[in-house]
């Protein structure tokens, strides 16, 4: 049995701690509190850390089925995980499926517009600069991440990873519009899903009605917030459990 150890750091969604005895993993609590527009809007719901954990863990284990590396070792609680310590890169990894968010105010798009085939963007993970959009040239360049190689391994692992999620959620009747993926880097020098992948970090829109389940509703005020976390959470128990 795991035990908690030292506490590393706190993050907007969880909070980090070591692992008793095991210097290769970390404890990971999922907290309650909702972030959006770089932390300037704050809020929080009871159960959003629970709901998050539960969703993010179908989800790892879906994807781990399809032969896909994640960090994940164990649900030790409802809502704390242990996981694998990577080396974190600090890429934010976007991948969309259609028009919604940042790219459809860019260029003026009309949200759900469909996109010739999915994008992957890279976002530097920066608190500071307020997680800007880099080209690979800049990531280059600039030195922002030395092991260029991983790039287009990030592209592929990007693509592979939204057709897989593309059917887990199609079969709860859910489109998957848009997400974001975080990587890291293990001792053995493999690239490794990190992170989590909730309501949070994807947009997910009801494929019959269009309506949003989704952190959206928080940035944007559309209310029914923790229903919807709690209806993405319903429909895959309904399918997966
Ligand atoms: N397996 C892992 N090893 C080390 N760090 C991780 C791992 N998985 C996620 N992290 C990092 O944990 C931190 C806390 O998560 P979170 O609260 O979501 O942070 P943020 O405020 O950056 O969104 C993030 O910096 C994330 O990159
Ligand atoms: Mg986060």
């Amino acid at each position: 049995m795991y035990q908690r150890g030292d506490f590393l750091y706190e993050g907007k969604a969880k909070k980090l701690y070591k692992v008793q005895s095991f210097d290769d993993l970390i404890w990971v609590e999922f907290k309650d509190s909702l972030t959006a527009f770089n932390a300037e809007k704050k809020g929080q719901f009871s159960d959003k850390g629970l709901i998050n954990s539960k969703i993010s863990h179908y989800i790892f284990n879906y994807l781990t089925e399809q032969n896909i590396k994640t960090h994940l070792v164990e649900l030790v609680e409802p809502q704390v995980w242990v996981t694998k310590k990577l080396d974190m890169i600090p890429l934010e990894v976007v991948v969309r499926n259609q028009v919604a968010g940042s790219l459809a105010k860019k260029f003026h798009l009309p949200k759900g517009k469909k996109l010739k085939k999915p994008l992957v963007e890279f976002y530097y993970k920066s608190d500071e600069l307020q997680d800007p959009f880099v080209s690979a040239e800049q990531i280059e360049c600039l030195d922002l991440y030395s092991n260029l190689e991983i790039l287009s391994d990030l592209k592929s692992l990007g693509l592979k990873v939204n057709e897989s999620l593309k059917s887990f959620f199609k079969k709860i009747d859910l489109d998957l519009i848009d997400f974001k993926l975080e990587f890291g880097c293990n001792d053995k020098g493999e690239i490794v899903l990190a992170d989590e992948i909730s309501p949070d970090s994807c947009r997910l829109w009801d494929s019959k009605s269009g309506d949003n389940l989704d952190k959206d509703r928080f940035r944007y005020d559309q209310g029914k917030v923790e229903e919807s976390y709690k209806e993405v959470l319903n429909r895959i128990e309904r399918v997966y459990a």
